[in-house]
């Protein structure tokens, strides 16, 4: 796959500050829609949240896990342009990925899929040429030997 350019990184940058800025009251509910449109698509994928209430997606522990995941993913938009202090960010995220026995790889590719859907129905300016490869090298680092 093709890198995340500069270019694609400031186009990925403007678009989450609009879609993850926009209304913060939206951000719990398309956070947990993008969760169970995650464990329909691959239902191994809902055990591995038990721990934070993956069997009721509309309780608050669900929910306060699921800003957590939308956080670090803000973490790492944001340093897209960053690349140092990316690498450290996303060392990071990996070691604790690494720590949760059953999570794979390939369900960083299902949520990919997801928020791929997700942002096309919410969000008509969504520019999937610029995600695609700037999504890769996010998902690439924090799912390094998954
Ligand atoms: C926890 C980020 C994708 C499985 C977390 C946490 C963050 C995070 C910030 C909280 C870490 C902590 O406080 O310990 C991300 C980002 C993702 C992503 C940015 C995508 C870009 C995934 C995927 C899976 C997964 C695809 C597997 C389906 C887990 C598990 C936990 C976790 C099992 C621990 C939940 C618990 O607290 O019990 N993730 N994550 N993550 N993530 Fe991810």
């Amino acid at each position: 796959a093709d890198k995340c350019s500069q270019l694609q990184a400031m186009k990925v940058k403007t678009q989450w500050g609009e879609i993850y800025a926009d209304d913060s009251e939206n951000r719990a509910p398309v956070c947990v829609a993008i969760f169970r449109a995650l464990f329909k698509k691959d239902p191994a994928t809902k055990p591995l949240f038990s721990r934070v209430g993956s069997d009721d997606t509309n309780s608050p522990i669900f929910k306060a896990h699921c800003l957590r995941l939308l956080g670090g993913l803000d973490m790492t938009i944001s340093l897209l342009d960053t690349p140092t202090v990316l690498e450290q960010t996303l060392i990071h995220l990996n070691e604790q990925h690494l720590a949760r026995p059953g999570v794979k790889r390939i369900y960083f590719d299902a949520m990919g899929n997801v928020l791929d859907e997700i942002l096309t129905l919410v969000y008509p300016p969504y520019d999937r040429n610029a995600w695609a490869p700037c999504w890769s090298t996010i998902v690439d680092g924090i799912s390094k030997g998954l």
